[in-house]
């Protein structure tokens, strides 16, 4: 897919003097008090701003934060704690600027953060007369928000629609490479773990791989799942039984172009949900009715292991275990460690994955983690999403 890149406008000079939109997704996990709890999307934004700076350009940046109610300020839906925060990282001030629609001062070289963009009337539904006053604002709009690309919104879409000139941010740019690289034309073997409470969330992400990948290993609920198909007993365990069929047809559909989906040869057990449950090792057809199955077995581990490091790429979504708790953490941290150990080129994204990535400090040697939570679920789903969708189509002029 063809989009102008804001790279390259900066490198031809086409940047210099002119005002700049940029929309980054700044929507970072704040604890009660509103201190910011974990600041990857604000550094993750810095390359694109810092960019917009050095090609000369006056900078406006904004964010949704939350899911506010347009129209209504309430003090929590403010980006003033991200302000604050990219001006740490910046080293430099960066003024917060409310109620902006209708104009924006803003000198080449300066930067200003606009307030909280889904507090605008219009904004989660694309309204027309918004996108066009925010395009107004600006003689390049710049899409560097990918963790928003899934959504159409005044912001991310219709402001594309109308602006001068709309391309790609660098980040951006960089997660549609990196899961080209690694969905579109892979090195193979493609191996793809796709884990989670529930196959009703992702089968559309398991149908849409069972094309794909070489090996699509399962995890959590939805290895129960999957066990349950390849007939086997997951006792008391989290699955979705009227699920059977459409997990029976990935199973076929992966078998028939002859690639696998590997089934738990072994299994750690609880009889409860709880962090100090005792953990019990058993034969994946030795689980009994009161067990519930909380992680993959050391063999299974270990299987998986191998041909992980035998993979030409590996995507990865979803813990295999309850890694959360120590005795039924091992399977997720063996597969953590034989994707850092893999020379395979590895993409990761989702909540959870980054919590394990984070607690088994792999994150050098994971080739990409995406900063999307949904839009990279919809990558996987093989969705176009919309931000491609609209960059696309003005890079045809
Ligand atoms: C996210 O956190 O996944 C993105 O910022 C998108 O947020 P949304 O689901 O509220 O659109």
């Amino acid at each position: 897919m063809k989009f102008l890149r804001f790279s390259d406008l900066c490198a031809s000079g086409q940047a210099r003097g002119q005002r700049v939109f940029i929309r980054a997704d700044l929507n970072v996990p704040q604890d009660d008090s509103g201190a910011i709890t974990e600041d990857t999307r604000i550094r993750a934004s810095l390359p694109c701003i810092q960019m917009a700076l050095d090609a000369g350009a006056a900078v406006m940046v904004t964010s949704h934060l939350g899911r506010p109610t347009e129209g209504e300020f309430k003090p929590e839906d403010s980006l003033a704690p991200v302000a604050q925060r990219m001006a740490e990282l910046l080293g430099r001030d960066v003024p917060l600027v409310s109620n902006w629609v209708d104009g924006v001062s803003v000198a080449p070289g300066q930067l200003v953060l606009l307030e909280n963009c889904r507090l605008n009337k219009g904004e989660k539904k694309n309204n027309e007369e918004l996108s066009k006053k925010m395009a107004a604002l600006c003689d390049i709009f710049v899409h560097d928000a990918f963790g928003t690309a899934h959504r159409a919104e005044a912001s991310t879409y219709g402001i594309a629609q109308y602006a001068k000139v709309a391309c790609a941010g660098p980040l951006l740019a960089a997660e549609m490479d990196a899961i080209s690289k690694a969905l579109s034309n892979p090195k193979r073997p493609l191996v793809a773990i796709v884990a989670g409470s529930k196959v009703s969330t992702k089968l559309t992400i398991l149908k849409s791989l069972a094309h794909n990948v070489d090996q699509l290993i399962v995890g959590g609920g939805i290895a129960n799942t999957f066990m349950l198909a390849a007939g086997l007993k997951i006792g008391k365990s989290l699955a979705e039984p009227d699920l059977l069929a459409e997990a029976k047809a990935v199973i076929e559909a992966m078998k028939a172009r002859g690639a696998e989906v590997p089934i738990p040869v072994d299994v750690v057990t609880a009889k409860e949900f709880k962090a100090d449950a005792k953990a019990e090792i058993k034969k994946a057809n030795a689980v009994v009715d009161d067990d519930l199955i909380l992680d993959i077995g050391p063999e299974t581990a270990k299987k998986l292991a191998t041909q992980l490091k035998a993979a030409g790429t590996i995507v990865w979504n979803g813990p295999v275990g309850v890694f959360e708790f120590a005795a039924f953490e091992n399977g997720t941290k063996e597969i953590a460690k034989a994707i850092a150990e893999s020379s395979a080129f590895s993409i990761a994204g989702g909540g959870d994955t980054l919590a394990a990535i984070a607690k088994y400090g792999i994150e050098k040697d994971v080739g990409y983690i995406s900063t999307g939570g949904g839009a990279f679920l919809e990558v996987l789903e093989g969705k176009t999403l919309p931000a491609f969708e609209i960059l696309a189509r003005r890079a045809k002029g």
